[in-house]
């Protein structure tokens, strides 16, 4: 795990940093999946949302949250009233983390090792879209922003200062998908969303 610093290119734009991190192998995760799923989203948009990691179809497609847990997000962005063009969207770790189980190829919670190798990634796309709420979706995204004392059950919905934005935590919308009560969780989701959209 050499990390990802020394992949990163001389100039800090979207495109530069996209290519850039299509060749990066900074840690394993390069190895077994197809492609890097890079962030996605205009360069002056005021809200960036922070997730997991890619999943099976994100891996595929070369999109973030295009899958299942995608669309909990869009359904909660549009009821939380945040516009897609004024949201960028990416992930804490770049590469697809699975096991295979048979030929399924079942998601992997991305290591702490990972998530600090992918580090830099999502500090240059910070850096290049400076947004003014950045909604972090779960415990490996605060990991990676917010450190690791941060617990999203206790702090999700709380505004917290994060360089010049406002950052605020909520489970990952795979959670919600995931939960015995999913209407419940998803009040939960939506309320922190909502929180968010104040902040801009
Ligand atoms: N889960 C994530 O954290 N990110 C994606 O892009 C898709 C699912
Ligand atoms: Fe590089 Fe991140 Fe992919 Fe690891 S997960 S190879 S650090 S882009």
């Amino acid at each position: 795990n050499k990390g990802a610093a020394e992949f990163l290119p001389d100039r800090l734009d979207l495109d530069s940093l996209r290519h850039a991190a299509a060749g990066c192998e900074g840690c394993g995760l390069y190895r077994n999946a197809t492609q890097t799923v890079f962030g996605e989203g205009p360069k002056e948009a005021r809200f960036m949302l922070v997730g997991e990691v890619p999943g099976d179809q994100e891996d595929r497609q070369g999109h973030p949250f295009v899958g299942p847990a995608g669309r909990l997000l869009d359904k909660g962005l549009e009821e939380a009233g945040i516009e897609r063009d004024d949201v960028y969207v990416t992930n804490a770790v770049k590469h697809f983390s699975f096991t295979l189980r048979g030929k399924r190829r079942i998601h992997q919670k991305p290591t702490a090792a990972e998530i600090t190798a992918c580090h830099p990634w999502l500090d240059a796309e910070l850096s290049v879209v400076r947004p003014e709420v950045i909604v972090v979706l779960g415990a490996t995204a605060a990991r990676s922003l917010l450190g690791r004392e941060f617990r999203v059950t206790r702090q999700r919905g709380e505004p917290v200062p994060l360089g010049d934005a406002l950052a605020v935590a909520t489970v990952h919308p795979s959670a919600v998908l995931r939960a015995p009560d999913r209407d419940l969780a998803y009040k939960g989701f939506l309320a922190d969303l909502r929180v968010a959209a104040t902040l801009a």
